[in-house]
């Protein structure tokens, strides 16, 4: 029997659905986070449950095949908290599949569904468009980062590598001018010091939004000369806000977002559509995949010219607003109240017209929509992690609705959902994950139900 703290030699076998890798000794299953299939590691055991263990790689002993080639990095932390950093990028794209099919299968139940090879991203690194950094200190310096692994202690690194380019450098121009200047860091246990998150939005024009989150009641003149400083540095820099927090709150942005400089928000454009992106904004966090993926999505539809559609879970109803340039009308259907109203503006802003959006949860609003005897022919839904409630379903199987389009961040989760709609007599052909979140074991995938 393993016991806690025991260091073993192991062979990793695999990498399971979550991440991670799995191996076995003496027939008993141990899962390591951040090995790599045919790795030979030394691993210390962290748990052990009945029918399982867990350990954390100590030292690689012999490398798989499929490891990228800096050997000294064996941390989450030494990854940048990239849970799938130490797979050539290939290789994440060839396990995100397998996981994929593997829940198609374990889950949905469903043997015969094409998983499609995954989409990758062109650039797997620097992709990210919003960046939230906490301020920290250590050895008497102003550091930002990300927290360790369930921890809250902050861990800095020269060049995230997921960040954007210009979003890196900003925040390390900032924390020079912080530094000198010695303003506070925030210490949630106390309560007490200024600096909380520095948030940085960037668009693919190379435009950057700065907002400093602060634990205050007011922007005092001192603050809104360093921003000045910065914006004085880094040209690119379009827009400057400071956010007060002063609650005791994991919840990094506070109520009040004051304004300090330039524009009010910095613009984005998916499919000709222009969206103003201000500190609240709900957006997709990796552009270019975004547009491949509502892409794939919208080309599953049989056909949208004059047809009634819903986007469920919309957002601030970005795919409806692609969807409205040919369907007849678009329901947009979206629980947040600010999203909604972030997408009535942006409707009205690129003159669409035939888009009506509708607060609320899709469980109510869809059942009211088809109640009231709405014509609706297909709906696309792109729920959060947990899924779609079944009554969802069985209500939309109920009216008629022949099409669905259904984008997941959650492939188990689909699984599930897609054995449901196949037990209500829809038919799925294929999945296509496509990789929005790379160097992480996240993948999305997207597939269309039909009757
Ligand atoms: C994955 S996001 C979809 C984003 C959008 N389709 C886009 O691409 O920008 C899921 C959305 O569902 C919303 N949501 C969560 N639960 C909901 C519910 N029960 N009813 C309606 N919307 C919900 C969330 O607020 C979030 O905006």
């Amino acid at each position: 029997m393993l016991k806690k703290n025991q260091i073993i030699e192991i062979k990793i076998d695999k990498i399971v659905n979550g991440g991670e890798g799995l191996g076995y000794y003496n027939d008993f299953a141990v899962f390591v986070p951040m090995s790599v299939p045919n790795d030979i590691l030394k691993i210390k055991i962290i748990s052990v449950k009945k029918s399982y263990a867990r350990g954390l790689i100590e030292e690689i002993v012999e490398a798989g095949e499929e490891r990228v080639e800096d050997r000294s990095k064996i941390t989450f932390e030494d990854f940048q908290g990239c849970d799938f950093g130490m797979l050539q990028y290939s290789a994440q794209l060839k396990y995100k599949k397998l996981m994929v099919e593997d829940v198609m299968r374990k889950i949905g139940k469903l043997e015969n569904v094409r998983v499609n090879d995954v989409l990758g991203s062109v650039e797997p690194y620097h992709y990210r468009n919003k960046i939230i950094e906490p301020f920290s200190k250590y050895n008497g310096e102003i550091i930002t980062g990300f927290f360790k692994r369930k921890s809250h202690d902050v861990f800095q690194v020269e060049e995230n590598i997921l960040n954007s380019k210009l979003g890196n450098e900003i925040i390390r121009e900032l924390k020079k001018i912080l530094n000198r200047e010695k303003v506070s860091v925030y210490d949630e246990k106390e309560h007490s010091g200024i600096l909380r998150h520095i948030m940085v939005r960037t668009n693919s024009k190379d435009e950057a939004m700065v907002v400093l989150i602060i634990n205050a009641t007011k922007v005092e003149k001192r603050y809104k000369d360093i921003l000045m400083e910065l914006k004085n540095k880094i040209g690119q820099i379009k827009s400057i806000y400071v956010s007060l927090n002063n609650r005791r709150t994991n919840f990094a942005l506070g109520e009040k977002n004051i304004f300090i400089w330039g524009e009010k928000s910095i613009k984005e454009e998916i499919d000709g559509i222009h969206f103003n992106i201000s500190p609240k904004s709900f957006f997709q966090i990796n552009l270019p995949q975004t547009k491949r993926l509502y892409n794939v999505a919208i080309n599953y539809f049989e056909n949208i010219e004059n047809k009634y559609i819903v986007d469920a879970y919309s957002g601030t109803g970005t795919i409806a607003m692609i969807l409205s340039k040919k369907a007849k009308k678009v329901y947009a259907i979206e629980l947040v109240e600010s999203a909604t109203l972030d997408g009535v503006k942006t409707a009205q802003e690129n003159e669409i017209e035939n888009i009506q959006f509708i607060n609320g949860a899709v469980e109510d609003k869809m059942l009211e929509l088809i109640n009231r005897g709405d014509k609706v022919d297909a709906v696309i839904f792109d729920p959060p992690r947990k899924g779609i409630e079944e009554k969802s379903l069985i209500k939309t199987s109920e009216s008629g609705i022949k099409e669905i389009v259904y984008i997941s961040c959650n492939p188990s989760t689909f699984a599930r959902d897609a054995e449901i709609l196949t037990r209500l007599g829809y038919k799925i052909d294929e999945v296509q994950p496509v990789d929005m979140f790379p160097g992480t074991s996240h993948t999305e995938v997207v597939g269309r139900f039909y009757k």
